[in-house]
């Protein structure tokens, strides 16, 4: 019995046009499953399922906003009247909006709290009463060490990202505590840092920020394309079905030191 195989299933994943998101949406093919590529932009996820289905898999692609409730509700009837039934989904789909409760905008901070959380809660709504019906489900959400850590750098200083991670954290958990009698798993994944469009023009160009990073990190480095997918396989797959409510840091140890 190969506890990670996702044969047979179908794995929703947000954010999937780039970055962790996109790579996600590949590991689950390559394991077994059906995927649906969420995202805004069209071209992009188009893409990334052409790269998908050109590898032999099962994958489609829904424009979806996670922040827009209409747009979630449309997604979610488009992907189960393709695939009939959704067993996984990874909530992705996220922005880092830069600045403190001084400089931020009052729109920058409800746009940061409608992607990173009410995101999640709108994909949940729609997705967890058929999860219930079937007694399956496995939900990943992807929230980030920052949700327990902070830094005072200026250029590093994002205090609605903070909260939104944290809040992630927390719908995890109250939500792994009502769905467990399901047979649903809820478990968050804090990454450290990584190469994304979201990290590229500005972590990754910020380099006394990666030398102090590598220099505290047990692992000396930033985590590596792939680097979180055996975490979210192991959170996707049969192998943690009694695994729930628990935040993993994919860090190298950061958070150690
Ligand atoms: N890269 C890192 O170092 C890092 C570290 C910690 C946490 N994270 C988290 O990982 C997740 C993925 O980020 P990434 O680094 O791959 O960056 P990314 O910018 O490549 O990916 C983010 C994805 O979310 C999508 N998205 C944004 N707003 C959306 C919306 N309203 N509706 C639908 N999709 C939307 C983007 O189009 C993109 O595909 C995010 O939640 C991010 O906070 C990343």
């Amino acid at each position: 019995m190969n506890l990670f195989d996702l044969s047979g299933k179908v794995a929703v994943v947000t954010g999937a046009s780039s970055g962790l998101g996109a790579d996600a949406a590949m590991a689950y093919a390559e394991a077994g499953a059906d995927v649906a590529l969420l995202a805004r932009r069209k071209e992009k996820l188009d893409a990334m399922t052409k790269k998908i289905a050109n590898a032999g898999h099962h994958a489609i692609a829904v424009v979806c906003d996670v922040s827009d409730e209409e747009s979630v509700k449309a997604s979610v009837d488009t992907v189960l009247s393709q695939y009939k039934k959704i067993d996984i989904l990874l909530n992705d789909a996220g922005v880092a909006q830069g600045g403190s409760v001084e400089s931020l905008t009052t729109q920058q901070w409800d746009n940061s709290m409608n992607i990173n959380v009410k995101g999640i809660y709108l994909m949940s709504k729609y997705i967890v009463p058929q999860m219930k019906k079937r007694k399956y489900g496995r939900i990943v959400n992807i929230a980030s060490v920052n949700a327990v850590l902070a830094d005072k750098a200026d250029a590093l200083v994002r205090h609605v990202y903070n909260a939104s991670k944290a809040a992630v954290v927390g719908l995890t958990k109250g939500m792994a505590a009502s769905y467990a009698q399901y047979g649903i798993t809820v478990n968050a994944l804090g990454p450290g840092l990584f190469l994304s469009e979201m990290t590229q023009d500005t972590l990754f160009k910020h380099q006394e920020f990666l030398n102090t990073y590598s220099a505290l990190c047990p692992a000396s480095r930033p985590g590596n394309k792939g680097e979180l997918n055996g975490p979210i396989l192991f959170f996707s797959s049969d192998a943690c079905s009694y695994t729930t409510g628990q935040f993993i840091l994919v860090d190298g140890g950061f958070s150690l030191t």
